[in-house]
């Protein structure tokens, strides 16, 4: 393929990439932003594939070979991982980097220390570090996540942690700056180089260990930044100007999202990138203060729904845990039957990752119109009948606005307790992600349906739908 044909590939390949942002900015619009970005990617795989300087075809067929047989299965997990698939992304995002970085570092030392200009070896050092940091911070943030027996869940801190950290990082900062100096250094290609990757590797972990379940999600996107960051430096070592665009839009969007994240949970950004913030003890059900709950059946919500003008619903992680969306979209139906108002409240950060609520209602087809936007529905909250609360349990808790104290303190919730009646499913008095009690399931007006949140939701569209005699 001729330089300017590879040039317009990587042209298209970048437009697409933007306009994919774009398009994922919408739910209406997002799958259409995937495939751009799909598309795009394969652009740039086939503009360089077919470049002279390829020429061991056969390694490029195992690597892609090697993609497609991680890839897939990474492709079916279910939603509700997505946040940890997300980080095994990033991680091998910073381990290609990493690799790269250190593989032309050898390569070009071996063909002479002319070759270590100082602008490669500060692309080379920034991707190095970068590259292998991002690997194994997301992967122990990914590990973390799942809940893997063996990585710690709860923040580990101890004091001088920031300043040891810090300290940790220049000294890898440091060897980096003086193979810029000295690239052929006589110890740097066995004892300073090997240095600096493992000291990047090693900091990947001390980043996240500090860093609380709670803002984990939050921590995925800042890794995306970093990974974004090192395809640039990579993009600057291999002279191809894709990977500098491509990383730079990774880069920005992955800091921007974790600044919205901070944001949507009143979290200071710093206090996220230097943990321990999420490190919330949660509370043993046995040994919490709790108020009283009032438990009521299916069959009297109905009846309640049934007699309502207005239902809101509120849904939450729980109902992607239960994978309840088909069944709340039969409950909607039911209930617009009989001509009343239903809408959808959606928090920005309900769920475990941004527009979680929005993508799961879309799989159900509920109409895009009644989803409402938190500030919007909070106004019309105190009109409403019913609230119904579908597995949520952070974004609903009142301590958020009231209590000094609570860690969820300043959060902007979904303000259900203003409704006339509240129903709030979930299968047990544990609490949510935060770890604390939750003041609405014991305000007077509330009614707890405990339970699965779709066998739950099934039973009202039973009662609704007839099959035990409500008309
Ligand atoms: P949570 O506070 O996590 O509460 C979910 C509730 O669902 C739990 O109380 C749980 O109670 C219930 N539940 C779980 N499985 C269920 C099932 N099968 N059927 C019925 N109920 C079930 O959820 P939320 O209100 O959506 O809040 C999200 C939390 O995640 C917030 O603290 C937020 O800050 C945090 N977070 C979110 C994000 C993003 S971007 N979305 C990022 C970082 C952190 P039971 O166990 O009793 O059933």
């Amino acid at each position: 393929m001729s330089f300017s044909f590879v040039e317009l590939f990587y042209l298209v390949a970048t437009a697409l990439f933007v306009f994919s942002l774009h398009w994922m900015n919408d739910p209406k619009t997002a799958r259409r932003g995937v495939i751009a970005a799909a598309v795009a990617m394969l652009l740039g795989i086939v503009a360089t594939w077919a470049q002279p300087f390829v020429v061991n075809h056969g390694w490029m067929l195992l690597a892609v070979a090697a993609g497609v047989l991680i890839g897939w299965p990474l492709s079916r997990v279910s939603l509700t991982a997505a946040p940890q698939r997300t980080a095994l992304s990033h991680a091998f995002g910073g381990l290609a980097a990493g690799l790269v970085g250190t593989a032309k570092y050898y390569l070009w030392l071996s063909e002479g220390p002319e070759e270590l200009t100082t602008f490669r070896m500060i692309a080379i050092i920034a991707e190095v570090i970068l590259g292998f940091l991002t690997f194994t911070g997301s992967l122990f943030a990914a590990g973390k996540l799942q809940e893997l027996s063996w990585v710690p869940q709860r923040p580990v801190t101890y004091p001088g942690q920031n300043v040891f950290n810090i300290g940790f990082l220049l000294v890898a900062i440091g060897i980096g700056a003086w193979l810029v100096i000295a690239p052929a250094d006589p110890l740097a290609p066995t004892v300073l180089f090997p240095a600096m990757i493992g000291i990047a590797l090693v900091f990947g972990i001390l980043l996240i260990i500090p860093i609380g379940g709670a803002d984990m999600p939050t921590v995925i996107a800042i890794l995306n930044s970093y990974a974004g960051l090192a395809a640039v430096a990579m993009g600057y070592v291999l002279e191809n100007k894709l990977l500098i665009t491509a990383g730079a839009l990774d880069g920005t969007s992955g800091l921007i999202l974790s600044i919205i994240m901070c944001k949507a949970m009143n979290r200071s950004y710093m206090n996220v990138l230097f943990g321990a913030f999420g490190s919330v003890q949660p509370k043993a059900p046995e040994d919490a203060e709790q108020g009283v709950y009032k438990g009521d059946t299916p069959e009297s919500a109905a009846q309640i729904m049934d007699q309502a003008d207005s239902v809101v619903i509120i849904p939450g992680y729980g109902m992607a845990v239960a994978q309840a969306q088909h069944k709340v979209r039969e409950l909607y139906d039911q209930l617009k039957k009989r001509n009343i108002t239903v809408k959808f409240a959606i928090h920005p950060v309900a769920g475990r990752m941004p527009g979680h609520m929005n993508v799961l209602l879309a799989e159900a087809d509920v109409p895009y119109s009644d989803l409402i936007e938190m500030e919007e529905i909070n106004g019309e909250l105190g009109q409403t009948d019913v609230a119904l609360v579908v597995g949520a349990n952070d974004v609903v808790n009142p301590a958020a606005a009231t209590d000094e104290s609570s860690p969820i303190y300043g959060m902007p919730i979904i303000e259900a307790e203003k409704a006339r009646t509240i129903f709030a499913i979930k299968r047990s008095r544990n609490p949510g992600f935060a770890g604390i009690d939750n003041g609405l399931y014991f305000n007077d007006k509330t009614w707890m349906l405990f339970g699965d949140a779709k066998v739950v939701i099934g039973d009202l569209v039973k009662e609704l739908s007839g099959e035990s005699g409500i008309h």
